[in-house]
């Protein structure tokens, strides 16, 4: 039996449908070429460590409060102790080739890579649909429910981007069907605003809490327009794509997640000559994506660099977890 094992897990950006996925809805999410990267080593003590996160050889012991940011980590050996029962763990060593300001789903990125690893040094089968189950039960555990509506608030979008990689049309209970598609001629540009997803999901939560009828109206809008995209997606139809976000944004928008900034941003794409753009992920900031054919495409980065917007050099479609070292 190997002591160590190192998984790699890919982020993730959300193209089409967020929030409304949150209330049933469908979303389509691709997985992106920057990784994160978990390493354990079997050991009695569990201990953690991680430049990116913070934390240098912290040892979590039962009973003891842990910082916010090591949630995901103790939550991830819960939920895969509740599924086989006994107690997980070892020398963690967390990594990751991105920034978490960024937004692209570092949190279940690391929960799926710490079930991932735990699962595969313990010798258990881990199919993926289980392997969403656990690693969705400990996000939620950490994100919670909407104290009036008691609404999840997180989908699980994200984790089965992770675990399945690709580009996903994602709905409720882990629901999942990869769609084969090209890379889109993609500009993701990040605003320079650091958003709080849990704090976005509740806004809208308590949007409708109060609208509901009203919100479950822009959902099934929000439906469509995931279908449209599917298809014009499969079609590389660029030009319908881009039309279909700056859609999927004004809905966001009338959401109430949209910021100056954001809404800034997408004007000067769509001014710099893109076929569309929006918001991507929760908003309150993140990232906005734009899609733009060849002839405006350095424009329009351009145009966005100068509105203050990083670009950030993303590749689509990546490999989902992979287990990608196992030994001695
Ligand atoms: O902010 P992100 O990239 O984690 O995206 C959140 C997307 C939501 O639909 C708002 C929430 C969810 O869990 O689906």
């Amino acid at each position: 039996m190997s002591d160590t094992c190192v998984v790699s897990t890919p982020a993730k950006l959300a193209l089409f449908g967020e929030h409304a996925v949150v209330y049933g809805g469908h979303c389509i999410v691709t997985a992106v070429n920057k990784r994160m990267w978990v390493k354990i080593r079997d050991s009695r003590e569990t201990v953690l460590t991680s430049k990116d996160m913070g934390f240098d050889h912290y040892l979590i012991e039962k009973g003891t409060t842990y910082p916010r940011n090591a949630a995901f980590v103790i939550a991830a050996m819960q939920s895969i102790s509740n599924y086989f029962g006994g107690s997980f763990g070892g020398e963690i060593e967390i990594w990751s080739d991105f920034s978490a300001k960024y937004g692209l789903g570092s949190s279940s990125a690391v929960t799926v890579g710490v079930i991932k690893a735990l699962a595969h040094l313990n010798n258990l089968k881990l199919d993926n649909g289980t392997l969403f189950h656990i690693a969705y039960d400990a996000v939620l555990n950490v994100q919670g429910r909407h104290k009036k509506s008691g609404m999840p608030l997180a989908s699980g979008f994200d984790v089965a981007s992770a675990i399945y990689g690709g580009t996903i049309d994602f709905s409720q209970n882990g629901k999942v069907r990869a769609l084969p598609i090209s890379d889109i001629p993609l500009i993701v540009a990040y605003s320079g605003e650091k958003a709080s997803t849990a704090f976005y999901v509740n806004k809208v939560a308590d949007l409708c809490a109060g609208h509901n009828s009203l919100c479950q109206s822009l959902f099934s809008i929000s439906d469509e327009i995931v279908k449209l995209a599917e298809s014009a997606l499969l079609r590389s139809d660029w030009e319908e794509v881009g039309i279909l976000m700056t859609l999927n944004h004004g809905l966001l928008s009338s959401l109430g997640v949209s910021t100056e900034t954001l809404g800034r941003l997408v004007s000067l794409a769509i001014k710099g000559g893109a076929y569309g753009a929006k918001l991507s992920g929760a908003g309150g900031g993140d990232c906005v994506i734009a899609v733009a054919g060849k002839d405006s495409y350095e424009n329009v980065s351009e145009r966005l660099e100068s509105g203050g917007a990083e670009i950030l050099p993303l590749d689509m479609n990546a490999e989902g977890v992979k287990v990608e070292a196992s030994g001695n």
